[in-house]
């Protein structure tokens, strides 16, 4: 068991989870996920997946990204970046529901499977259901040779290297940064980018793992923070636009590994009926970044405040506005609004970690959760 126990410390790197650890690679996992693929002096991504399957993309009805869990928030980025920068229709669906409702597929349609694991098995079957039906698969995965991946009629793997706490982190800003590279690659071949917005998200992508790293620089605010909320019985996550699938992320993490209720909303959605549930008991995060209706978010926050809700906003570096009307900012570096998912998620990665680790939670494996979801 000793022998166990000192591999398992080297394999931590030092960290005191393996959670802690995959949170602190993602500069390097990003790194790795773009290298190769990301020539941005050279005006260049370079995809062999998707430069031999070009023209089914760029004629594609539309794309259907199905997916689990956090790939399933990876996918709903990739819905906004896809159109948002491709202008190609794109759905998102969980692959549990999709291949249930005898969804409408034909061999005009390309559906993006997104796996960590490449074994989920609901994601698998969608996979099944979808080739059958004629529409070009295309796999994003994370492990080599894993079953979705071999399934898939081509796919560009996420460099992450294992993923070994239950809760998925670095997995999540690679699969985001595939899709990126896949959105940005499209969009040029579609001809809806100039050259110079285009060459403008080549070199601010590669300033991504610094931004990332500086991000994680505010991992002892984040600690202090989390002391105050740790005992929470429900949180509530507001994000809009790109930020929103940040949110239900954020809620996933919290909920996932300390085991307190969180719910992620778009923000301008809690007037709607939710903002019923703010009192000085509930803890809000708010994805509040420069870029991305930020006025309308101030908006949203002063509303939650005048309610007593307790506010946790995740700002642009140098934001003042925000921070005077917040109880807690974390700050993350400015980047473009599509890019901005890479830089908060981190953040609430690291304050889901923390509240875990203080309400004595098992980190690494949380109860009645498995890595991956081999059984329907
Ligand atoms: C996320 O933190 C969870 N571990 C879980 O939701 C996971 O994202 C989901 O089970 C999908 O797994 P996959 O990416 O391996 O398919």
């Amino acid at each position: 068991l000793e022998l166990q126990m000192n591999l398992e410390e080297i394999e931590k790197g030092g960290y005191e989870h393996f959670m802690l650890k995959e949170i602190y690679e993602q500069p390097r996992a990003i790194k790795d996920t773009y290298r190769g693929r990301l020539l941005a002096d050279q005006g260049l991504i370079r995809m062999a997946g998707i430069d031999q399957n070009l023209e089914k993309f760029t004629n594609a009805n539309r794309i259907i990204i199905v997916a689990c869990g956090t790939s399933w928030h990876a996918g709903l980025v990739a819905e906004y970046i896809f159109e948002d920068l491709a202008r190609i229709p794109v759905e998102v669906e969980y692959a549990s529901e999709f291949r249930y409702r005898n969804p409408v597929i034909t061999d005009k349609d390309v559906l993006i499977a997104i796996s960590q694991s490449g074994e989920t098995a609901d994601t698998l079957a969608a996979i099944k259901l979808a080739k059958e039906k004629g529409a070009f698969v295309f796999g994003v995965c994370n492990v080599v040779g894993s079953s979705i991946a071999r399934e898939s009629d081509a796919g560009a793997y996420t460099h992450a290297g294992p993923e070994i706490g239950v809760a998925s982190t670095k997995a999540f800003t690679t699969q985001i940064t595939v899709l990126t590279l896949i959105a940005l690659k499209l969009a040029k071949a579609k001809g809806v980018f100039s050259e110079s917005k285009y060459h403008e998200y080549l070199s601010e992508l590669e300033t991504i793992p610094a931004k990332v790293e500086k991000a994680l620089e505010s991992n002892p605010l984040i600690e202090i923070i989390s002391d105050v909320y740790k005992d929470s019985t429900n949180c509530l996550y507001l994000g809009r636009g790109y930020n929103f699938p940040v949110a239900l992320e954020g809620a996933l993490k919290l909920k996932e590994i300390s085991y307190i209720h969180a719910e992620g909303y778009p923000a301008a959605e809690m007037k709607h009926g939710p903002i019923a549930l703010i009192d000085e008991h509930m803890p809000v995060f708010v994805i509040a970044t420069k870029k991305g209706h930020y006025e309308k978010v101030v908006s949203n926050i002063q509303e939650i405040k005048s309610r007593k809700g307790k506010i946790i906003a995740i700002v642009t570096e140098g934001d003042e506005q925000v921070t005077d009307l917040a109880d807690h900012v974390i700050e993350v570096p400015e980047t473009l609004e599509s890019l901005t998912p890479l830089l908060t998620t981190i953040p609430l990665q690291l304050l889901s970690y923390h509240i875990a680790v203080m309400r004595g939670c098992n980190v690494d494996q949380p109860r009645n959760l498995a890595k991956s979801v081999t059984v329907e």
